[in-house]
């Protein structure tokens, strides 16, 4: 097997991986934030990128989403109620609706409102059971479309919803998934049980600029840059199964993920729902111990930086993606605090 080896001196190599890479810069895509289920009473609060963001239902059940801080004194509106479709702040009671607006200051409730008493508000989705975000102000930028994979809008399938938490940057939360050979160590006990760690020739296809697809063993497996990812097991007949994940930076060193276990099979048996939920949470975490132990933090700042072999090929597309999309004028999303 080919090793394909560093430049330069080692010592300074590594010295230059052990620094933390671009942590702090995101691509500007819909970020999965929550179950829509979740979202019932009371107000949300999410972060993406840094962006503290609220959530909430609007009268007509709509989502509505706005800057997490009253432009007030500051407080956290999550802490606040929703009345009559509109988001209280629990400090001095100022009311906002879903676009943001102030609509009425108890403390003077007949002066009219300053401009500034107004939050931001960002565009929202709902979609395969998962409230989306956009996270740029509503009138900065145009929000590019949002493709799912069409098993998650299928309504043959069983979706078993599974999510969790990592201490991880995105991007190595990301090439975890496209990772072929540490499926025969990390996943020992559980899906790699009788996998055979040689990887003899790995399959995999770049589709366009932000597809990837790989072919492992009979099963296959999609990504689109930078957050979605898709897997199709070997299936045989006429029965589907898939694994579905998307994943939402949250910081420089958090990141959500959301995940599926579809079926078309036993639709009606709850218990196989909860039993494959509960399945690939296992597995999940059985990446995430290994995962947030990578440094430097985020992937290296240069591919001569970490050692690739073979068997890396779809992570080294996945790299050469990151890479371009730093340096390129794509929308991108700046990490504006740390939480
Ligand atoms: S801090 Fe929100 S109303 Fe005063
Ligand atoms: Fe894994």
């Amino acid at each position: 097997m080919e090793i394909v080896r560093a430049r330069g001196k080692k010592t300074e190599l590594r010295r230059l991986a052990s620094r933390e890479g671009e942590d702090s810069v995101f691509p500007l895509v819909w970020y999965a934030v929550m179950w829509s289920k979740e979202l019932v009473q009371h107000p949300i609060k999410r972060t993406v990128a840094g962006l503290d963001l609220i959530l909430f239902r609007d009268q007509s059940g709509i989502v509505r989403c706005v800057d997490a801080c009253c432009p007030h004194r500051g407080a956290d509106l999550s802490l606040g109620r929703i009345e009559g479709g509109t988001l209280r702040c629990a400090y001095h009671g100022w009311a906002f609706d879903g676009e943001g607006h102030c609509e009425r200051i108890p403390a003077h409730p007949a002066r009219s409102i300053p401009e500034f008493a107004n939050l931001l508000s960002y565009p929202i989705q709902e979609i395969a059971g998962l409230v989306w975000v956009y996270p740029q102000a509503n009138g900065d930028v145009q929000p590019s479309s949002l493709e799912v994979f069409p098993e998650l809008t299928d309504v043959r399938y069983v979706l078993a919803p599974y999510d969790a938490k990592w201490q991880a940057h995105f991007t190595r939360t990301v090439e975890s998934v496209l990772d072929v050979a540490h499926l025969a160590f990390v996943h020992r006990k559980t899906i790699g049980k009788r996998l055979n760690p040689e990887i003899r020739s790995l399959d995999f296809e770049v589709k366009g600029r932000d597809r990837i697809q790989i072919k492992n063993g009979g099963g296959i497996l999609d990504y689109i840059f930078p957050q979605q990812w898709l897997l199709r097991p070997d299936q045989g007949g006429k029965q589907g199964f898939i694994n579905y994940v998307t994943f939402t930076p949250v910081n420089s060193h958090k990141t959500m993920i959301f995940g599926y276990a579809g079926r078309t099979f036993l639709r009606r048996v709850p218990f196989v729902t909860s039993m494959f939920s509960h399945y690939s949470l296992k597995i999940l975490e059985e990446d995430r111990k290994v995962v947030e132990s990578q440094r430097p933090r985020p992937i290296p700042k240069s591919m001569q930086m970490e050692a690739h072999v073979p068997a890396d090929g779809p992570q080294v597309r996945f790299r050469q993606r990151w890479y371009q999309f730093l340096l390129s004028d794509e929308e991108k999303i700046v990490l504006r605090s740390r939480s």
